[in-house]
């Protein structure tokens, strides 16, 4: 596709949809207008939302590219978009676990799951179950149930059978065991394990396979991903199911990695459990860095990703790669790793990273911007999200990102009818109705060209929850 000065576009038509919108808001346009009407745009902007999404690229390699979805985030539309145009596959984040499908013996909630569902299928895009087992996010009245050999046995039925048979026409692949086998490379303590032994795996599989033979059935755990002692007992464990007929078809790399530390032999493991006759997926991929992510940091990453990607596209019978959030906005990383995160490819305001180039390159794309592209231009630029949102209440993050060195920033924008702000972070927040001002922290408002920054804060409504369009300056 046309380039300009002889450089690759540096955004995804998805990705760009936002950032596009932001610059030329200035113009009058809106956001619908740019995605849908490339007519409008400048020739270069025009060109800009031209390039490939990942999911087109992928498609037309016949991979997977999938990325984890919450339920709770697709009423904000950037989110939705860049989730239903990016990627060719979803896996629900938390829905369709134990603790969301079935808290209650008996009493099963599927509003999220059914959510996700009929997301995926309204953009065409395939649903890679996550998951049936799991030792975590089990209601307790599973966890220290007390049961009995026989009566665990009918528990796990009812739900796999549950679970499985509702979405038979939707969901073609499940992680039907996940986590089975702990960092010591031993079978994990689990009610599972404790009750059942390790043949609660195998009873497992053969319950999901009634429910629906067509699934294609998948293990999946982390720190897999090379060879090391916990792969070396996957490897003994699956070779074994097989051997015993057990209807297992693919195993998942999780890929929860830490920037710098890809295991070099990622291809080779990927390689011995395809010879296995298994599929293999990368189902949960994130490279996480130490805060703050600096252009330095995030090249690495970039070669991270690559890395990992070539390994899985180099073999036929990895079939894709899935990331685990929509945008670092969404990703569970800082909530659990401190200091850690921007572990995705796509940053909190729907730029593509250097990492999303990669992922681009590795399916066949153009390649990103050069690393020493200039920033984007202007002072700053602001990118709002709604992370959380509850009865009369939500959360927001906004995440700043300066076009040129600043030293002091300040964001504001427009809140829609009831809405305000209760308490905030990483900035001061001013204004009484529905205009709003923050301005920079004693300790955040120093940020070099092409830096973020992000401020929080818990919101009260009355009604809905917005979507601003933030605009941002220099102080
Ligand atoms: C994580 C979710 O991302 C979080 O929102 C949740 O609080 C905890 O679980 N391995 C898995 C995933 O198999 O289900 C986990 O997802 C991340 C680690």
């Amino acid at each position: 596709m046309p380039s300009t000065e002889g450089r690759r576009p540096p955004r995804g038509r998805a990705v760009a949809a936002a950032a596009l919108a932001a610059a030329l808001l200035t113009g009058g346009l809106t956001a619908a207008a740019h995605a849908q009407d490339d007519s409008a745009l400048p020739d270069r902007d025009a060109a800009l939302a031209e390039a490939a999404t990942l999911r087109q690229l992928a498609d037309e390699r016949g991979l997977r590219m999938g990325a984890a979805v919450g339920a709770r985030h697709l009423d904000q539309p950037d989110y939705a978009r860049t989730a239903a145009e990016e990627f060719t596959s979803v896996t629900h984040e938390n829905s369709l676990k134990w603790q969301t499908v079935q808290a209650r013996p008996g009493q099963f909630d599927w509003s999220g799951a059914d959510r996700i569902v009929e997301f995926a299928r309204s953009n065409d895009q395939t649903i890679h179950g996550h998951t049936l087992l799991w030792h975590s996010q089990l209601p307790s009245w599973v966890a220290d149930g007390g049961f009995t050999e026989d009566e665990l046995l009918e528990v796990m039925d009812t739900h796999i059978t549950a679970v499985v048979g509702r979405y038979r026409d939707d969901i073609d692949t499940w992680d039907v065991v996940n986590e089975p086998i702990g960092d010591d490379a031993r079978f994990r303590d689990s009610v599972f394990h404790r009750t059942l032994g390790e043949d609660y795996i195998a009873e497992a599989f053969r319950m999901a396979d009634r429910a629906d033979p067509d699934a294609r059935l998948f293990i999946n755990d982390y720190n897999i991903d090379g060879i090391n002692a916990k792969s070396d007992a996957y490897y003994a464990l699956v070779r074994d199911l097989l051997a015993r007929g057990v209807p297992i078809d693919g195993i998942g790399f999780q890929g929860h990695l830490v920037s710098g530390q890809v295991p070099a032999d990622i291809q080779q493991n990927i390689q011995r459990f395809v010879d296995l006759g298994l599929e293999v997926m990368i189902t949960e991929l994130d490279i996480r860095v130490q805060l703050p992510a600096t252009e330095q940091k995030l090249e690495q990453q970039a070669d991270d990703y690559t890395r990992v990607a070539e390994a899985c596209y180099a073999v036929e019978g990895c079939s894709g790669v899935t990331v685990w959030g929509v945008t670092d906005a969404h990703s569970w990383v800082p909530g659990v790793f401190e200091g850690q995160g921007a572990a995705l490819p796509i940053d909190g305001g729907y730029r593509p990273k250097p990492a999303y180039w990669s992922l681009h390159e590795a399916l066949g794309g153009d390649p990103g911007p050069a690393p020493t592209d200039p920033p984007p231009p202007g002072e700053c630029e602001a990118a709002y999200t709604v992370t959380n949102q509850w009865q009369g209440g939500f959360q927001a993050q906004v995440t700043v990102t300066a076009g040129t060195d600043l030293t002091g920033w300040t964001v504001g924008w427009t809140f829609g009818s009831g809405e305000s702000v209760a308490h905030a972070w990483n900035a001061s927040v001013t204004g009484g109705g529905a205009d709003v001002t923050a301005t920079n922290a004693a300790y955040n408002g120093t940020l070099s060209a092409g830096q973020s920054t992000s401020f929080g804060f818990v919101g009260s409504t009355g009604g809905g929850v917005s979507s601003p369009e933030p605009a941002c300056g220099a102080l």
